[in-house]
Protein backbone atom coordinates (compact mmCIF):
# COMPACT_ATOMS: atom_id res chain seq x y z
CA UNK A 1 0.00 0.00 0.00
CA UNK A 2 1.53 3.31 -0.78
CA UNK A 3 0.39 6.33 1.52
CA UNK A 4 -1.63 9.13 0.19
CA UNK A 5 0.07 11.77 -1.38
CA UNK A 6 -0.55 15.56 0.56
CA UNK A 7 -0.05 18.59 -2.20
CA UNK A 8 0.77 21.42 -0.75
CA UNK A 9 1.07 22.95 -3.49
CA UNK A 10 -2.48 23.13 -4.62
CA UNK A 11 -3.65 23.67 -1.23
CA UNK A 12 -1.63 26.46 -0.64
CA UNK A 13 -3.30 27.90 -4.19
CA UNK A 14 -6.63 27.03 -2.10
CA UNK A 15 -5.43 28.89 0.83
CA UNK A 16 -4.41 31.65 -1.27
CA UNK A 17 -7.42 31.82 -3.41
CA UNK A 18 -9.42 32.24 -0.19
CA UNK A 19 -7.50 34.99 1.03
CA UNK A 20 -7.59 37.03 -2.05
CA UNK A 21 -11.42 36.82 -2.05
CA UNK A 22 -11.16 38.12 1.59
CA UNK A 23 -9.09 40.91 0.77
CA UNK A 24 -12.12 42.04 -2.14
CA UNK A 25 -14.58 42.02 0.70
CA UNK A 26 -12.72 43.96 3.24
CA UNK A 27 -11.96 46.83 -0.23
CA UNK A 28 -15.62 46.34 -1.11
CA UNK A 29 -17.26 46.49 2.35
CA UNK A 30 -14.67 47.97 4.21
CA UNK A 31 -12.81 50.08 2.20
CA UNK A 32 -9.67 48.08 3.96
CA UNK A 33 -6.88 47.00 1.95
CA UNK A 34 -4.13 44.55 3.86
CA UNK A 35 -0.65 45.68 3.96
CA UNK A 36 2.25 43.64 4.10
CA UNK A 37 6.02 45.28 5.18
CA UNK A 38 8.87 42.88 4.50
CA UNK A 39 12.35 44.01 5.51
CA UNK A 40 15.69 42.10 4.36
CA UNK A 41 18.81 43.33 5.43
CA UNK A 42 22.07 42.34 3.55
CA UNK A 43 22.47 39.94 -0.34
CA UNK A 44 22.19 36.17 1.17
CA UNK A 45 20.81 34.73 -1.66
CA UNK A 46 18.07 32.73 -0.57
CA UNK A 47 16.77 35.33 1.47
CA UNK A 48 15.99 37.40 -2.03
CA UNK A 49 14.94 34.62 -3.64
CA UNK A 50 11.95 34.32 -0.98
CA UNK A 51 11.55 38.17 -0.57
CA UNK A 52 10.49 38.45 -4.24
CA UNK A 53 8.06 35.39 -3.92
CA UNK A 54 6.72 36.95 -0.85
CA UNK A 55 6.10 40.10 -2.40
CA UNK A 56 4.59 39.11 -6.01
CA UNK A 57 2.42 36.51 -3.69
CA UNK A 58 0.68 39.32 -1.65
CA UNK A 59 0.28 41.68 -4.72
CA UNK A 60 -1.47 38.47 -6.26
CA UNK A 61 -4.01 38.30 -3.50
CA UNK A 62 -4.82 41.86 -3.61
CA UNK A 63 -3.10 43.08 -0.97
CA UNK A 64 -0.27 46.25 -0.96
CA UNK A 65 3.14 45.08 -0.80
CA UNK A 66 6.40 47.06 1.01
CA UNK A 67 9.81 46.01 0.53
CA UNK A 68 12.44 47.50 2.31
CA UNK A 69 16.13 46.02 1.51
CA UNK A 70 19.06 47.29 3.31
CA UNK A 71 22.54 47.26 3.07
CA UNK A 72 24.54 44.46 4.77
CA UNK A 73 26.36 47.32 7.43
CA UNK A 74 22.72 49.09 8.34
CA UNK A 75 23.47 49.69 11.80
CA UNK A 76 21.21 47.82 14.14
CA UNK A 77 19.84 51.48 15.36
CA UNK A 78 18.72 51.79 11.83
CA UNK A 79 16.75 48.85 11.69
CA UNK A 80 14.95 49.30 14.71
CA UNK A 81 14.17 53.04 13.46
CA UNK A 82 12.46 51.23 10.75
CA UNK A 83 10.50 48.60 12.37
CA UNK A 84 9.50 51.54 14.30
CA UNK A 85 8.28 53.60 11.61
CA UNK A 86 6.56 50.48 10.17
CA UNK A 87 4.64 50.23 13.55
CA UNK A 88 3.55 53.13 13.58
CA UNK A 89 2.47 53.39 9.62
CA UNK A 90 -1.58 52.91 9.26
CA UNK A 91 -1.06 51.38 6.06
CA UNK A 92 0.95 48.28 7.41
CA UNK A 93 -0.51 45.70 8.96
CA UNK A 94 2.26 43.01 8.81
CA UNK A 95 5.78 43.14 9.36
CA UNK A 96 8.70 40.65 8.33
CA UNK A 97 11.99 40.96 8.93
CA UNK A 98 14.02 38.36 6.84
CA UNK A 99 16.03 35.51 8.83
CA UNK A 100 19.13 35.30 8.95
CA UNK A 101 20.16 38.91 10.15
CA UNK A 102 23.63 40.14 9.92
CA UNK A 103 25.87 38.56 13.05
CA UNK A 104 26.28 42.14 14.49
CA UNK A 105 22.53 42.57 14.87
CA UNK A 106 20.24 41.66 17.78
CA UNK A 107 17.68 39.14 16.05
CA UNK A 108 16.01 38.47 19.46
CA UNK A 109 15.86 42.45 19.98
CA UNK A 110 14.88 43.44 16.36
CA UNK A 111 11.75 40.80 16.60
CA UNK A 112 10.59 42.57 19.68
CA UNK A 113 10.94 45.76 18.45
CA UNK A 114 7.88 44.65 16.05
CA UNK A 115 4.10 45.68 17.26
CA UNK A 116 2.98 42.08 18.47
CA UNK A 117 -0.52 42.91 16.91
CA UNK A 118 1.25 43.10 13.07
CA UNK A 119 3.98 40.21 14.30
CA UNK A 120 2.90 37.86 10.82
CA UNK A 121 5.84 35.94 11.86
CA UNK A 122 4.48 35.26 15.49
CA UNK A 123 8.28 35.39 17.00
CA UNK A 124 7.20 38.08 19.35
CA UNK A 125 7.64 37.06 22.65
CA UNK A 126 4.00 38.09 23.45
CA UNK A 127 2.50 35.90 20.66
CA UNK A 128 4.93 32.92 21.70
CA UNK A 129 3.08 33.58 24.71
CA UNK A 130 0.09 34.34 23.90
CA UNK A 131 -0.25 31.03 21.88
CA UNK A 132 1.08 28.81 24.89
CA UNK A 133 -1.67 30.36 26.86
CA UNK A 134 -4.32 29.38 24.00
CA UNK A 135 -5.29 33.12 23.35
CA UNK A 136 -5.26 34.61 19.83
CA UNK A 137 -2.39 35.22 18.79
CA UNK A 138 -0.18 35.83 15.57
CA UNK A 139 1.07 32.16 15.01
CA UNK A 140 4.27 31.17 12.97
CA UNK A 141 3.64 30.97 9.22
CA UNK A 142 4.92 27.28 9.25
CA UNK A 143 3.71 25.25 11.94
CA UNK A 144 0.22 26.81 10.53
CA UNK A 145 0.62 25.65 7.22
CA UNK A 146 1.50 22.08 8.62
CA UNK A 147 -1.74 22.41 11.43
CA UNK A 148 -4.31 23.49 8.06
CA UNK A 149 -3.13 20.24 6.30
CA UNK A 150 -3.63 18.02 9.27
CA UNK A 151 -6.87 19.63 9.90
CA UNK A 152 -8.03 19.50 6.04
CA UNK A 153 -6.85 15.58 6.28
CA UNK A 154 -8.08 14.40 8.91
CA UNK A 155 -11.01 16.78 10.63
CA UNK A 156 -10.58 16.32 13.97
CA UNK A 157 -7.27 15.31 15.67
CA UNK A 158 -8.32 14.82 19.29
CA UNK A 159 -6.70 12.03 21.13
CA UNK A 160 -4.17 11.29 18.01
CA UNK A 161 -0.66 10.91 19.54
CA UNK A 162 1.56 13.81 17.90
CA UNK A 163 5.16 13.09 17.73
CA UNK A 164 7.38 16.10 16.88
CA UNK A 165 10.84 15.62 15.99
CA UNK A 166 12.69 18.84 16.25
CA UNK A 167 12.63 22.06 19.34
CA UNK A 168 13.08 25.41 17.59
CA UNK A 169 10.98 28.35 18.09
CA UNK A 170 9.82 28.70 14.46
CA UNK A 171 8.73 25.55 14.16
CA UNK A 172 8.86 22.34 16.75
CA UNK A 173 7.66 24.68 19.69
CA UNK A 174 4.97 26.49 18.12
CA UNK A 175 4.01 23.18 16.33
CA UNK A 176 3.72 20.84 19.75
CA UNK A 177 1.74 24.36 21.09
CA UNK A 178 -0.98 24.13 18.13
CA UNK A 179 -1.20 20.37 18.36
CA UNK A 180 -1.87 20.73 21.85
CA UNK A 181 -4.40 22.89 21.17
CA UNK A 182 -6.12 20.16 19.14
CA UNK A 183 -6.42 17.84 21.96
CA UNK A 184 -3.42 15.06 20.77
CA UNK A 185 -1.22 13.63 23.28
CA UNK A 186 2.04 15.66 22.26
CA UNK A 187 5.56 14.39 22.29
CA UNK A 188 8.45 16.72 21.47
CA UNK A 189 11.52 14.81 20.38
CA UNK A 190 15.05 15.86 19.75
CA UNK A 191 18.40 15.06 19.47
CA UNK A 192 19.01 14.26 22.86
CA UNK A 193 15.68 11.99 22.98
CA UNK A 194 16.43 8.18 23.68
CA UNK A 195 14.77 5.43 21.46
CA UNK A 196 14.20 7.63 18.88
CA UNK A 197 12.70 4.65 16.34
CA UNK A 198 10.31 3.74 19.35
CA UNK A 199 9.33 7.51 20.17
CA UNK A 200 8.59 7.79 16.45
CA UNK A 201 6.91 4.23 16.14
CA UNK A 202 3.93 5.36 18.68
CA UNK A 203 2.86 8.55 16.33
CA UNK A 204 -0.28 8.78 14.78
CA UNK A 205 0.98 11.94 13.49
CA UNK A 206 4.31 12.85 13.02
CA UNK A 207 5.85 16.12 12.19
CA UNK A 208 9.71 16.13 10.89
CA UNK A 209 11.25 19.26 11.43
CA UNK A 210 15.31 18.45 11.97
CA UNK A 211 16.88 20.06 9.23
CA UNK A 212 18.67 16.21 8.92
CA UNK A 213 18.66 15.04 4.90
CA UNK A 214 16.33 11.51 5.04
CA UNK A 215 16.77 10.73 8.80
CA UNK A 216 13.91 9.07 9.20
CA UNK A 217 13.23 5.50 7.83
CA UNK A 218 9.78 4.12 6.97
CA UNK A 219 11.03 1.37 9.38
CA UNK A 220 10.19 3.39 12.12
CA UNK A 221 7.51 4.99 11.11
CA UNK A 222 3.74 3.46 12.19
CA UNK A 223 1.51 1.88 9.81
CA UNK A 224 -1.09 4.39 8.38
CA UNK A 225 0.69 7.52 10.07
CA UNK A 226 0.31 10.29 8.88
CA UNK A 227 3.50 12.27 8.46
CA UNK A 228 4.43 15.93 7.51
CA UNK A 229 7.99 16.59 6.50
CA UNK A 230 8.85 20.34 7.08
CA UNK A 231 12.62 19.59 6.32
CA UNK A 232 14.17 21.18 3.09
CA UNK A 233 17.43 19.94 2.58
CA UNK A 234 19.89 20.59 -0.25
CA UNK A 235 21.59 16.79 -1.40
CA UNK A 236 24.02 16.34 -3.98
CA UNK A 237 22.77 14.08 -6.83
CA UNK A 238 24.99 13.73 -9.99
CA UNK A 239 26.52 17.04 -10.92
CA UNK A 240 23.64 19.53 -9.41
CA UNK A 241 22.09 19.35 -6.13
CA UNK A 242 18.46 18.27 -5.05
CA UNK A 243 15.99 19.14 -2.34
CA UNK A 244 15.01 16.30 0.24
CA UNK A 245 12.91 16.01 3.42
CA UNK A 246 14.35 14.89 6.87
CA UNK A 247 12.00 11.27 6.05
CA UNK A 248 13.13 9.00 3.69
CA UNK A 249 10.14 9.81 1.73
CA UNK A 250 10.93 6.46 -0.57
CA UNK A 251 10.38 3.66 1.99
CA UNK A 252 7.97 6.19 4.22
CA UNK A 253 5.19 6.35 1.82
CA UNK A 254 4.88 2.09 1.67
CA UNK A 255 4.27 2.24 5.41
CA UNK A 256 2.36 6.07 5.87
CA UNK A 257 -1.24 6.69 5.48
CA UNK A 258 -0.30 10.29 4.03
CA UNK A 259 2.73 11.84 3.54
CA UNK A 260 4.11 15.64 2.40
CA UNK A 261 6.65 15.42 -0.10
CA UNK A 262 9.53 17.85 -1.01
CA UNK A 263 9.18 19.55 -2.51
CA UNK A 264 5.65 20.54 -3.15
CA UNK A 265 4.47 19.70 0.31
CA UNK A 266 4.49 21.81 3.34
CA UNK A 267 7.51 24.69 1.82
CA UNK A 268 4.50 26.33 -0.40
CA UNK A 269 1.97 26.65 2.84
CA UNK A 270 4.36 28.71 4.36
CA UNK A 271 3.76 31.90 2.41
CA UNK A 272 0.40 30.85 1.64
CA UNK A 273 0.01 31.36 5.30
CA UNK A 274 2.05 34.68 5.87
CA UNK A 275 -0.73 36.32 3.43
CA UNK A 276 -3.50 34.57 5.69
CA UNK A 277 -1.84 36.25 9.16
CA UNK A 278 -1.79 39.19 6.74
CA UNK A 279 -5.10 39.21 6.58
CA UNK A 280 -5.86 38.18 10.18
CA UNK A 281 -3.36 40.95 11.44
CA UNK A 282 -5.75 43.40 9.11
CA UNK A 283 -8.91 42.58 10.50
CA UNK A 284 -7.99 42.13 13.70
CA UNK A 285 -6.69 46.11 14.01
CA UNK A 286 -10.12 46.91 12.50
CA UNK A 287 -12.05 45.57 14.88
CA UNK A 288 -13.45 42.64 12.33
CA UNK A 289 -13.38 39.13 12.73
CA UNK A 290 -10.89 36.70 10.98
CA UNK A 291 -12.09 34.56 8.04
CA UNK A 292 -13.14 31.15 9.52
CA UNK A 293 -10.35 28.74 8.42
CA UNK A 294 -7.44 30.83 7.71
CA UNK A 295 -6.54 30.80 11.57
CA UNK A 296 -5.27 28.46 14.06
N1 LIG B 1 13.84 32.96 6.89
C1 LIG B 1 13.52 31.69 6.54
N2 LIG B 1 12.25 31.40 6.93
C2 LIG B 1 11.77 32.51 7.52
C3 LIG B 1 10.52 32.85 8.10
O1 LIG B 1 9.58 32.05 8.18
N3 LIG B 1 10.41 34.11 8.60
C4 LIG B 1 11.42 35.00 8.55
N4 LIG B 1 11.22 36.22 9.08
N5 LIG B 1 12.60 34.73 8.02
C5 LIG B 1 12.76 33.49 7.50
Amino acid sequence: MSAQILDGKAFAATIRSRVAAHVDRLKDAHGLTPGLAVVVVGEDPASQVYVRSKGRQTVDCGMESFTHRLAADTPQGTLLALVKSLNDAPEVHGILVQLPLPEHIDTSLVLDAISPDKDVDGFHVSNVGRLAAGQDAMVPCTPLGCLMMLREHHGSLAGLDAVVLGRSNIVGKPMAQLLLGESCTVTIAHSRTKNLPDVVGRADILVAAVGRPRMIPGAWIKPGATVIDVGINRVPDGDRDRLVGDVDFDSAEKVAGAITPVPGGVGPMTIACLLANTLTACCRANGLRPPEGLTA
